[in-house]
């Protein structure tokens, strides 16, 4: 007999890519999940809709109703040398509070990370909204990301500055100026440093205002260019400041950085001489920047610039092991033998990394001994250099099955200066 008081167990919602009706409905799932206003206007949906490769963005349906997103796009990651390697971006991840803790962002992770295999993309890449979420599927964080707050009375700079000592200058510009110069200067600061990522057209739309993703109302940032001796722009900052006084009718105003983009440190420092200058400001907010930024040592009194924010930032799942150790540089010659564990993907096993004099190295499997062991996450943590084996080893997430290896290993996989991925996707 059945009991006919019984509720049937729920169908697994299907999970499948997108047709352009799709879209509407799949924004609204997106926006619930990511607790934003579900309602999406027309010039929103189409907007945003623009920016989905829609055979790489995949929803989950309840019926007819949307209850998970989750998308992918073509990226470019640079690694420690300056070579690139392709990357799975992913996005736009959630499911909604109805659905969650069933399996829907596992079923989605699995078939995104097959196909971007199948197209021989060597990594996946995601900004994590939370730590615990994706460390199960392979990823590990590779880079890190610290804020500061600049107080400008203690910073010991002159207040009287009238523009950078090596000849260079700094002038206030407009966002035409800014989409003409950007993309060529982010791509030479991105070639140079491991753990950034390309940027699209798109982007510089965003950026700049042109294209508008939310019926919220744009405000316009101050631009400002930072150009050479010989006439060569090197670098570019966006900033906004607050319109802030204080009881004696002091101006206290912050200027929080959107981003600051320089390819020289002459560059760097004039454009952050150039912020902690401007009458009324108080305070800069640095907005997102590597953990070893020079800011803090351009001042006289570093200790005026306060971290207020640090944390994990781009993660990495390797897809390819050998193309992966094959694409960096290393700081010295030497071999190592790596066993690799993969509880969620196919990359497990035993690797021989050869490194030459020339920093060039091959990778392939092996059944030599193995002189440490590690898990998938933490060889790309490793991989692109925001963190040492001897300290993972401290920490027991890396073994040492020889003595003396994770030294070794640091030898080979040392660099000089910490991954830095400035942006969000
Ligand atoms: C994070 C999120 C997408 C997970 O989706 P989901 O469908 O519930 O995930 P799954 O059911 O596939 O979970 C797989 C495993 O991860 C765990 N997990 C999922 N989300 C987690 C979280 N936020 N914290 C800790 N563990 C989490 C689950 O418990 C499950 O573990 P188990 O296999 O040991 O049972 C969903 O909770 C969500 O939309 N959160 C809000 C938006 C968000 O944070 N999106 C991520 C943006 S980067």
């Amino acid at each position: 007999m059945t009991p006919h008081n019984t509720p049937e167990a729920p169908e697994a919602p299907l999970i499948r890519t997108l047709t352009p009706e799709d879209i509407p409905d799949w924004l609204r799932a997106l926006n619930t999940g990511f607790l934003r206003p579900p309602a999406v206007s027309k010039e929103e949906t189409e907007a945003r809709g623009a920016g989905l490769v829609l055979p790489r963005t995949q929803g989950a349906y309840d019926g007819n109703r949307c209850v998970a997103t989750f998308r992918s796009f073509p990226q470019q990651l640079t690694v420690v040398g300056g070579a690139t390697v392709p990357a799975d971006a992913i996005s736009s991840v959630t499911v909604s509070p109805t659905h969650r803790r069933r399996g829907l962002l596992t079923r989605m992770m699995e078939t995104d990370l097959a196909a971007a295999r199948a197209r021989g993309e060597v990594v996946a890449t995601l900004i994590a909204a939370e730590y615990p979420i994706y460390g199960r599927y392979g990823f590990g964080p590779v880079t890190t990301t610290t804020e500061w707050t600049v107080d400008v009375a203690r910073t010991g700079l002159d207040p009287r500055w009238a523009g950078p000592a090596d000849g260079g200058r700094v002038d206030l510009v407009d966002a035409d100026d800014v989409r003409r110069a950007g993309p060529a200067l982010h791509d030479r600061f991105r070639r140079d440093r491991p753990g950034a990522i390309s940027r699209d057209d798109r982007w510089w739309q965003i950026g700049t205002g042109v294209l508008r993703l939310s019926a919220d109302p744009w405000k316009e940032p101050f631009y400002a260019q930072y150009r050479s001796a010989s006439g060569e722009i090197e670098g570019l900052v966006s900033y906004e400041s607050d319109d802030n006084w204080d009881d004696s009718n002091q101006p206290q105003n912050t200027a929080t950085v959107n981003w600051l983009l320089a390819v020289t440190p002459a560059a760097e420092r004039a454009l952050w001489q150039y912020l902690c200058s401007i009458d009324w400001i108080t305070r800069v907010r640095t907005g997102r920047r590597a953990p070893d930024d020079l800011l803090p040592q351009f001042l006289p009194d570093p200790r005026a610039a306060r971290i207020t924010t640090q944390s994990d930032w781009l993660w990495v799942r390797i897809l390819d092991v050998e193309r992966a150790l094959e694409a960096r540089t290393y700081a010295a010659a030497g071999t190592l033998v790596l066993e690799v564990t993969d509880e969620s993907g196919p990359d497990g096993g035993r690797y021989l990394l050869r490194a030459a004099a020339d920093g060039t190295a091959t990778c392939a499997r092996t059944t030599e001994d193995a002189q440490l062991t590690l898990s998938i996450a933490d060889l790309a943590t490793l991989w692109l250099g925001d963190d040492s084996a001897e300290r993972l080893v401290a920490l027991g997430r890396v073994r040492e099955r020889q003595e003396g290896a994770a030294s070794i290993a640091d030898a080979l996989l040392r660099t000089s200066r910490r991954p830095w991925c400035p942006d969000i996707f």
